[in-house]
């Protein structure tokens, strides 16, 4: 029995150890994309858009409040449609769906809080520290007990 118990917490351990593995990934891959964000931005809107993003021919798309009003997906999509009867281009096909989003994370990140963006992709690595805990708990519960 006791060995039985023991062996679920490893598994357990070992199961984590992965989740959690793949909760670095994720991360690591939106530093990576904010990085090339910040590269595509610099080359396709900043000429517009300021390279501090505080307007020109085109409107700032520094200000928090607006980013915030527009959403991430709103957002994304006015970059991939562009607007019709300006100047401000559809940038779906002349960029890849990679570098779309990539800038809109490296705006996101610059200018509205970096915590917008981090709830789009970090609900599934809080879950797995929390059912990590969750789990972890048990674990003792279930040595204390036995
Ligand atoms: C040739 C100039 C030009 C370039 C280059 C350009 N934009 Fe624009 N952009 C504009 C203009 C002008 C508007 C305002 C359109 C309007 O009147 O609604 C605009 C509007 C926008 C909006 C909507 C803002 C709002 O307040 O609703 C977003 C988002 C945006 N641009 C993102 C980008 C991104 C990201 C890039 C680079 C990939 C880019 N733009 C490149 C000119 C440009």
């Amino acid at each position: 029995m006791m060995r039985r118990k023991t062996s679920i917490i490893l598994i357990a351990t070992v199961v984590l150890s992965l989740f959690a593995a793949a909760g670095s990934v994720g991360a690591v891959n939106f530093e990576e994309s904010v990085a090339s964000g910040a590269k595509v931005y610099a080359d396709n809107c900043a000429s517009c858009h300021g390279a501090e993003g505080d307007g020109g021919v085109g409107p700032a798309l520094n200000k928090k409040s607006k980013l915030d009003a527009l959403g991430l997906e709103k957002f994304k999509h006015t970059v991939e449609a562009g607007v019709e009867g300006t100047v401000m281009p559809a940038w779906k096909g002349e960029l890849s769906e990679e570098e779309i989003k990539d800038v809109v994370h490296y705006i996101y990140a610059e200018w509205a809080d970096f915590i917008i963006v981090g709830l789009e992709m970090w609900p599934w690595e809080i879950t797995y520290v929390v059912v990590g805990i969750i789990w972890a708990l048990m674990g003792m519960y279930y040595v204390i007990r036995v």
